[in-house]
Order: C-alpha cells, then structure tokens, then sequence
C-alpha cells in the first residue's frame, strides 16, 4: 500500500535476534542501561503537580479548549470520544493475550528486513545506542496474514475488532483535527486546495501496538525514547498501567496517566508544519515498572502520500516568510530518517 511505501522510507536496521524474552531476564543487560549520554533528557526533571489537559468531547467550549491544549502541550487526553467501551475492553483481552505468546511464536509474524508490518522493536530503534524495554505489532491494512500463523484460536476475531476500531479512529481523527483547525480560524475552503474532501477522505493510519514487560531495574531502562511522532495527529490507548510521559521546556517530563475510557491525542510533526509552528509537536516517551507489564495502542494518522503538506498561508505573517517548505509524508521521514529530533528545526532553515 502507498502507506508502507511512506514508512519505507525509515527502515528499521535491528536484527530481531536482538529481541530478547524479557520474561527471563533478571538483570537489566548493559545493551539496555540507559544513562544522560544516551539520551539527553533521560533524567530531566519531572514535574507532578502540572498534567495534560483533559478534555470531553460535550464541553460547550470544545474547539476553544481543544486550541488551547494543541498549543501549549502539543496534547491532551479525551473523554466521551464515543469509541465503545465493549470495543475497548475487547482491544484490552485480545492483545494482551497475544503479547503473552512465546517469543517464538511472536516471531512467526517478524517483520521482514525491510518490512513495516508485523512484530519487532520499536519504529524509533535505529536513532538510538541502547535498546529499548519492549516490543510491538505495527498493523498496516488487514494483519489476517500476519496473524493467522502464530494465532490461530483468535487471529478472526482480532482483525474484527482493529477494523471496528480503526473505522472509529478515521472518524475521531478528522473531527478532533477540524476542533484543532477550527479553533485558529481555518476553515474548510481554507484547505480545499490542499485536500479537497472535507472529512479528511484518503488519509492514512497505521496501528502500533507496544508492549512493555515488567522490568527489574525501571530506572535505568526505557520503554520507548523520547521522540514526537511524523504524523498529523496521533490517538494513543494506553491500559491501566502508567508509563506515557511528556516533556515541557517549561515543566519537565509530566506522566499522563491512564483515565479508564480516555484516549490521548498527540500533535504530531505535519500538524506542526501545518500550522506553521502555533502547534508543537509533542516530545514524549514511555517508561517501564517492575509490577505490572503495559501495552498500548496508537493510532498513527497523516496525509496521502501525493499530498504537499505546507504551512497554511493565513497562520503566515504575511511579512515573514514560511517557517516550513512544502513536503510530503514520505519526504518528511526521510529528513527523519537523517535528523531524527532536529528535523523540524533542519527543514525550518531550507533556504
Ligand atoms: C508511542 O509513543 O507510540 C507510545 C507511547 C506509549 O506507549 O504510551
Ligand atoms: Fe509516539
């Protein structure tokens, strides 16, 4: 699908022989001790008395608080998105049983070398000296095949119910961007030019599933580095556990933590472009305890892949100049691919 061809475009270089199974380890291998060095903020401050907006789908104010969030936080978490509890708790059985299959049964659905669908380590692996504390599915169309091999008791069901999802997700993205778009005053013939269809038709999505083990020494391992999403805009299930933080210049890394029935949604680097800077992409990470194993799910949602992603010309100060060139998706993440966490401000200086 065009979708695999823009992720392509970031190719994962972890063997899968690296993959361990974390359920035997009692000591942290020195391959994923993580110190300052590895990643500069891996111990900034954490700040608990600050947390992510939160914010109900009814609010009288929506659009206003919705603005609000995307500007100062770059995120926030939802509540009465009408996503199915039934559908959530269904999510919740299903993939936390398929995390519990043996390794070597994870790895019958291995994504190939060069692949983007299937098991294997985390997208954001290859930028990184340490490895991370977890594993994942990535979902790109239908993952019948992908599953059937290793699953065969639940494999029908579960591709039932990522398609009911995802068919929620589509509709939440596109409505919870117009909130975002809307509240600066963009309206739609402000984008016609860009993406003719008004509900967003021939966007792409991805699901990425993460799983973190218990781990026997938190402190020093991370579940996922810190990094913003290439995306328009992310929606993230998290379970029960805690482990999602995001990072503030002003406050430090701040844990969102898990609402039963919320979701959280991310502003992600197209969005940024976009709106030519007034929405930030948000910094975030995940971290690992030694009680209870964590899973989530993202809903990862951007642009066609023909589609030219340009600041909006009425968020430009018609004195200045755009702070971001004209690119596609598949263009973007190849500056990823070389940039990783400066690629924003390496595009910003294009000229
Ligand atoms: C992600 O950034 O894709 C996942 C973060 C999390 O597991 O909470
Ligand atoms: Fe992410």
């Amino acid at each position: 699908s065009m979708l695999s061809d823009v992720f392509r475009s970031h190719p994962i270089h972890i063997p899968l022989s690296n993959l361990p199974d974390f359920t035997s380890l009692r000591h942290l291998p020195d391959s994923y001790t993580w110190t300052p060095k590895d990643d500069l903020l891996f111990s900034a401050a954490s700040a608990s008395d600050q947390s992510l907006p939160s914010i109900n789908l009814d609010d009288p104010h929506l659009a206003t608080r919705v603005g609000h969030a995307c500007a100062t936080w770059g995120a926030f978490q939802v509540t009465n998105h009408g996503v199915p509890s039934r559908l959530l708790d269904d999510i919740e059985f299903l993939t936390g049983s398929l995390f519990r299959l043996p390794v070597h049964r994870k790895l019958k659905a291995a994504r190939s070398e060069n692949g983007v669908s299937g098991y294997g380590v985390a997208r954001i692996a290859s930028f990184f000296n340490k490895q991370m504390w977890s594993e994942g599915f990535t979902v790109i169309g239908s993952p019948l095949d992908d599953f059937r091999k290793l699953w065969p008791n639940h494999h029908v069901k579960y591709c039932e119910i990522i398609k009911e999802y995802e068919e929620h997700m589509q509709k939440l993205a596109a409505k919870l961007m117009w909130l975002a778009l809307g509240s600066l005053g963009v309206e739609e013939k402000d984008i016609k030019w860009a993406w003719p269809s008004s509900d967003f038709q021939g966007a792409q999505a991805a699901i990425q599933l993460n799983h973190y083990p218990i781990c026997p020494e938190p402190d020093r391992a991370m579940g996922l580095a810190a990094h913003t999403d290439s995306t328009l805009l992310t929606i993230l299930y998290q379970n029960d556990t805690a482990g999602l933080q995001v990072f503030r210049d002003d406050v430090g890394w701040v844990t969102v933590p898990p609402v039963p029935g919320s979701l959280v949604v991310n502003v992600g680097d197209l969005l940024h472009i976009l709106t030519n800077g007034i929405f930030p992409s948000v910094l975030h990470r995940a971290r690992v305890n030694h009680v209870r194993s964590r899973f989530s799910m993202a809903y990862l949602w951007g642009p066609p892949s023909d589609l030219m992603i340009s600041p909006l010309p009425q968020l430009v100060d018609p004195l200045q100049s755009p702070l971001y060139p004209s690119l596609t998706w598949k263009q973007y993440l190849a500056t990823k691919a070389t940039h990783f966490n400066q690629s924003l401000s390496f595009i910003r200086n294009y000229d």
